[in-house]
C-alpha cells in the first residue's frame, strides 16, 4: 500500500487542490492531506474548519484522509511512516520555491522523496488567496471551489468582510 502526503495551508481546498488529489490517486493507493497549523499565513478558516472541508470534500472516497500538523512536515511524514510528498506545481514561479523547500526537507529527512505533479491548465492561476477576495466580493466561484466549500466561503463573507 503506497501513501502519500499532500501538504499545505488549505486555506480553503480548491479544486485546483482536488485536481491534484484525485490524480495522485492514480500513482498511490492513500494520500494524507496535511493541514499545516502554522504556515506563516493567516488563516480565514480554523484549522478545524479546513480539516471539515477536505474531508467534506472527499466524503465519498475513504482514500483520503485528512490531519493536520505542527512543526515540520518531516517530523509528520515521520511518525506517519510516509516517504512521499506530493506537491503541484502550477507555473514557473512556483519552481523556485518548491525546490528549495524539496531539497531542505531532502537533508533533513534523506529518506523522503517530493513528487511534483503539473495542475491541469484551469486551475494553473488558483490560489486559495484568490478565491477568498472573489468571495469576499460577491464573485462567483462556480467550478474553482467543491460545493461544500463554495457554501462555507458565502457564510464566511455574508455581509462583507
Ligand atoms: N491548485 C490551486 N492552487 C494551488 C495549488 C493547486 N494545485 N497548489 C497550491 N495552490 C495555492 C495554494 O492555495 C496557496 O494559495 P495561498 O498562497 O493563496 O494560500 C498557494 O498556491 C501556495 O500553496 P503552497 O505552495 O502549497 O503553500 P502552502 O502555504 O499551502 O503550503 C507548506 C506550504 C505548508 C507545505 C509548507 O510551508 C510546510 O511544509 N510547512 C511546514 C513547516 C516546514 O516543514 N517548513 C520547512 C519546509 S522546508
Amino acid at each position: 500500500m503506497t501513501t502519500a502526503i499532500y501538504p499545505g495551508t488549505f486555506d480553503p481546498i480548491t479544486l485546483g487542490h482536488v485536481n491534484i488529489i484525485e490524480r495522485g490517486l492514480k500513482i498511490f493507493d492513500r494520500i494524507i492531506v496535511a493541514v499545516a497549523s502554522h504556515s506563516g499565513k493567516d488563516p480565514v478558516f480554523t484549522i478545524e474548519e479546513r480539516l471539515e472541508l477536505i474531508r467534506g470534500a472527499f466524503k465519498n472516497d475513504q482514500r483520503v484522509t485528512a490531519e493536520s500538523f505542527d512543526g515540520l512536515l518531516v517530523d509528520f511524514a515521520r511518525r506517519k511512516g510516509v516517504k512521499i510528498i506530493l506537491r503541484g506545481l502550477r507555473t514557473v514561479a512556483d519552481f523556485e520555491y518548491e525546490l528549495q523547500m524539496s531539497l531542505a526537507n531532502k537533508k533533513m529527512y534523506p529518506e523522503m522523496e517530493t513528487l511534483f505533479m503539473m495542475t491541469e491548465g484551469a486551475y494553473s492561476y488558483f490560489s486559495s488567496s484568490l478565491i477568498k477576495e472573489i468571495a469576499r466580493l460577491g464573485g462567483c466561484l462556480r467550478g474553482m471551489v467543491p460545493e461544500n466549500v463554495e457554501e462555507a466561503l458565502k457564510k464566511k463573507f455574508a455581509g462583507g468582510v
